[in-house]
């Protein structure tokens, strides 16, 4: 697996913190913790009903303390640490469970429960605890406080990034990850585009599952270190 790699971007999605306990987004019942996602997603539900969308995202973050990575974030964490090539992870999940692993190449595209967004000046600063609806921002002194999360409709966090790293990849690879939300979907259409090798590990097929070279099928806690012991040989 590892010859002629060097450059590697890895994509991941809620699947890999699943079995942290963390739900996923698309289970059975098409709902987010017995949430629709566009009634504490979008920027039209923080208009309408910013208690509600305040207090699901405080749910969110309370519950991170009731959960540790596992073995797939201690994989990509290990990863991290020994790659001497190129390495970026690229999170869709809002939870700290990589960097609580130890990942350092990491970003969040989609934003982070604990962090807090200034609606009217844009600055981000740590957050922990609930986030009462209207707090004031230390930049601008405003009460425009917001959860930090890339709502439907907005653009994800450091495209620019992403998109040069994927450029210079020799290899692709999502994991947990339904490839139902673009623009992360289209990734792997980049990857192969500069012809990277491209993989996919995944519960279950997904969306895009034709696009890769290859998809492995199983639970993240399995596929994840299997792929980190053989790329480190
Ligand atoms: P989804 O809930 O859409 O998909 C999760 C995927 O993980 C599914 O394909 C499952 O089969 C798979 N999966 C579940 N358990 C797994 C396990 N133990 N090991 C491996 N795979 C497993 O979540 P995302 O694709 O991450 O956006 O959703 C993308 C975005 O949609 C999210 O970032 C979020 C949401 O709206 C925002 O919040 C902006």
């Amino acid at each position: 697996m590892n010859e002629d790699i060097r450059n590697i971007v890895i994509l991941t999605g809620a699947g890999i913190s699943a079995e942290s306990g963390l739900a996923t987004f698309r289970g059975p019942d098409g709902l987010w913790e017995g949430h629709r996602v566009e009634d504490v997603c979008t920027p039209e539900a923080l208009a309408r009903d910013v208690g509600l969308v305040h207090r699901f995202y405080d749910e969110r973050r309370a519950k991170l303390a009731e959960v540790v990575p596992n073995a797939a974030h201690e994989a990509l964490a290990a990863l991290d640490r020994a790659w001497a090539g190129d390495l970026l992870i690229v999170t869709q999940n809002v939870d700290d469970l990589h960097e609580r692993a130890g990942a350092r190449r990491l970003l969040h595209m989609h934003g982070e429960l604990k962090s807090a967004l200034c609606a009217a000046c844009g600055k981000a600063v740590a957050w922990a605890g609930p986030l009462p609806p209207a707090s004031i921002c230390e930049g601008c002194g405003r009460a425009a406080l917001r959860p930090d999360i890339v709502f439907f409709g907005e653009m994800p966090y450091e495209m620019d990034r992403i998109d040069t790293a994927l450029r210079d990849a020799d290899l692709f690879v999502s994991i947990g990850t339904s490839g139902a939300v673009y623009p992360a979907a289209g990734f792997v259409q980049t990857a192969r585009h500069v012809g990277a090798r491209t993989l996919e590990l995944n519960l279950d097929p997904s969306a895009g599952s034709f696009y890769f070279e290859e998809s492995r099928m199983g639970p993240a806690s399995e596929l994840v270190p299997e792929l980190v012991w053989e790329l480190l040989g």
